[in-house]
């Protein structure tokens, strides 16, 4: 490209949203997009409730300041949301007019597969995204992790811990329920930190005899706790007790982590990893790129195409899951 062009393209004044499910880290994220561009000597405007604020104009300009002690607190100080309105043509309308308006010229959305859907709806009205993947589900192809997961599964692999001493006292079975949407990405990590006997993922079929095979084969070899982690995409918690209970005759408990796995200070890994895609979104925009997605394989940053990223499911770790076998035996 050459200078000239390049200098065309740069915005001198960007927004970022948060959007979808909150994700632990999303604040430090924000910070970071916030920070980047105040260093670049660029303005930088926080768009509230994600593409609902859009559309209703609701936005202030950020400074150093407006994202100072917020790099520890979990959900999103922007807000968040699922935007109906957005989805139509007139909605879109109204929310380019906003950012136009305002003499915006790109935007960094941080959210999921869903709010990434919105920001090429965007970038197929000409106007330049790039998106920042944070959720907890790790559902997003394209980058080995997105903002929140690991949160997430620390969450749940500390309450797997809890659980435990209770299944031991009383030698129970437990069945803990675990989020993911239609992903098995939490309880594939979680259940082999926390040591679950049995892991139930949607992609990947389980019969109930299986499953009680392994849990009374566990009973047998003198275990005194057995946990099932399940995601919430392969089966409810609930059946899996019940069926459990009828088929193999054992006493079982239910926990349903949630939204839970949702909230609290988000760990180090995500307070890292959202400080480099917020910096590095906010670069990519001054490069003149746009419609890109932050990304990290192994330990490198990378910028996929957005488009390309939903085109395709993410696929669980085949070794992964091959070890969560090995390790349950
Ligand atoms: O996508 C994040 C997520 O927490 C999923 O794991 C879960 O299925 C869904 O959002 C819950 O959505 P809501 O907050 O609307 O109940």
């Amino acid at each position: 490209m050459q200078e000239g062009e390049r200098a065309l393209s740069v915005p001198s004044s960007i927004a970022v949203l948060t959007s979808g499910g909150d994700a632990p880290g999303m604040n430090a994220a924000l910070r970071a997009v916030v920070r980047r561009s105040v260093y670049e000597g660029i303005r930088i405007f926080g768009v509230y409730h994600g593409y609902n604020g859009l559309i209703r104009d609701e936005m202030i300009e950020m400074n150093v300041s407006s994202v100072s002690d917020i790099l520890h607190r979990g959900g999103t100080i922007l807000r968040t949301a699922r935007s109906a309105e957005f989805m139509t043509s007139a909605g879109r309308d109204k929310a380019l007019a906003a950012l136009r308006g305002r003499g915006i010229e790109g935007l960094v959305v941080i959210g999921g597969d869903g709010s990434f859907r919105g920001a090429l709806e965007l970038m197929r009205l000409g106007f330049p995204v790039m998106g920042v993947p944070g959720t907890i589900d790790n559902d997003i192809e394209g980058t080995d992790y997105t903002i929140g997961f690991d949160t997430a599964v620390n969450t749940a692999v500390e309450a797997i811990n809890k659980v435990r001493d209770t299944a031991t006292s009383h030698e129970r079975t437990f069945i803990v329920e675990v989020m993911g949407r239609d992903a098995g990405f939490i309880a594939l990590a979680a259940g082999i930190a926390g040591g679950a006997e049995v892991i139930l993922v949607p992609e990947e079929g389980r019969d109930l005899r299986e499953i009680c095979r392994r849990l009374t084969s566990g009973l047998r070899r003198g275990k005194l706790h057995l946990i099932v982690v399940v995601a919430e995409g392969a089966a409810r918690a609930y059946d899996v007790a019940a069926g459990v209970t009828s088929e193999a005759g054992l006493e079982t408990r239910v926990i349903v982590l949630g939204h839970l796995q949702r909230g609290g200070t988000p760990t180090a890994f995500d307070r890292i990893l959202a400080s480099r895609f917020g910096s590095a979104a906010v670069a990519a925009l001054l490069e003149g790129r746009a419609g890109l997605m932050t990304g990290v394989r192994g330990d490198q940053l990378v910028f996929p195409e957005l488009e390309a990223c939903l085109a395709v499911r993410k696929r669980l770790d085949p070794e992964l899951l091959k070890l969560a076998g090995i390790l349950a035996i």
